[in-house]
């Protein structure tokens, strides 16, 4: 049975398989789960240093949600990148993932890889850095932004993923006119678990934001543990997965972003 508090949220489906989400802080939420606990993180967190460092024109690059926003005019509070924090969080993705098997995709701008990139192989085994290429460009005053990257790295395991011919960039049409800023393709998230996970497999992501990842873990028929410290966040993600299990309609993304004609590497 599916159970909910004003926090907390948890969808049964498929073969004993559970969903469950987390009004929370990702640090918090990360300390609560136990020790190699989990098989696969996948994540996007919401880096300030990018905003903090470029703004573009008038505003910052998450200003133009400003009339939409609920938190200091902003639409979501952004994790504060400091080398400290994010040492805090790579601890504890460390921590909780499973250590004979566990991998972990961390999403990074720019800017971030540049500045956080490197403290991820203090923590894994970093084994490759993919890129996103969004295929339409974004705004950039030198050069107009088209990516993004994917730090790909194992907890000090040997662990394969399922095939040696997936290339490492990876296209998927960024998504228009967002439903939630920021949200991503499904299909990214789906690559990364098609590539690192089997069915029953449990996947986190601390930084969930409209919930793509859950959509794509659903898809793969992995277990889903998340949060996000925004409650627009988390009410999305209450509509989002409920419609999508009971429907198998996704109401944040109705279309495909992969491009058509071009294989994707789950099919
Ligand atoms: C880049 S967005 C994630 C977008 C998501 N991948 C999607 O496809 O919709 C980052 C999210 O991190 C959340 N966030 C910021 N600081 C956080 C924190 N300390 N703990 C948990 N979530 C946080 C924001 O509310 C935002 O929803």
């Amino acid at each position: 049975m599916d159970t909910e508090t004003a926090s907390v949220r948890t969808f049964k489906y498929g073969n004993n398989l559970e969903v469950k989400i987390e009004l929370n802080d990702c640090i918090s939420f990360l300390k609560s789960l136990k020790d190699e606990s989990i098989d696969l993180i996948v994540t996007d967190p919401a880096y300030s240093g990018m905003n903090n460092k470029l703004k573009l024109g008038k505003g910052r690059i998450v200003g133009e949600y400003k009339q939409k926003g609920t938190e200091n005019g902003k639409w979501f509070v952004e994790f504060e990148d400091s080398e400290e924090n994010y040492h805090l969080f790579l601890q504890e993705c460390k921590r909780v993932l499973k250590k004979d098997t566990g991998h972990i995709y961390i999403m990074f701008d720019s800017f971030s890889l540049l500045s956080l990139g490197h403290l991820m192989r203090e923590y894994f085994d970093v084994k490759n850095i993919i890129t996103w290429d969004k295929i339409n460009m974004g705004m950039g005053h030198y050069f107009r932004r088209r990516h993004e990257y994917i730090i790909f790295a194992t907890n000090g395991n040997n662990r394969k993923i399922r095939n040696r011919s997936f290339p490492d960039v990876w296209r998927f049409k960024r998504i228009h006119h967002s439903k939630y800023p920021t949200q991503k393709p499904v299909e990214l998230f789906q690559a990364m678990i098609y590539a690192s996970a089997e069915e029953g497999f449990t996947v986190c992501d601390p930084f969930l934001g409209s919930g793509s990842s859950a959509i794509a873990a659903i898809k793969n028929n992995c277990r889903f543990l998340g949060c996000d410290i925004a409650s627009n966040a988390f009410t999305a993600n209450v509509e989002r997965i409920h419609h999508y299990l009971k429907t198998k309609e996704d109401i944040y993304q109705p279309k495909p972003c992969h491009i058509e004609g071009e294989p994707v590497f789950w099919e």
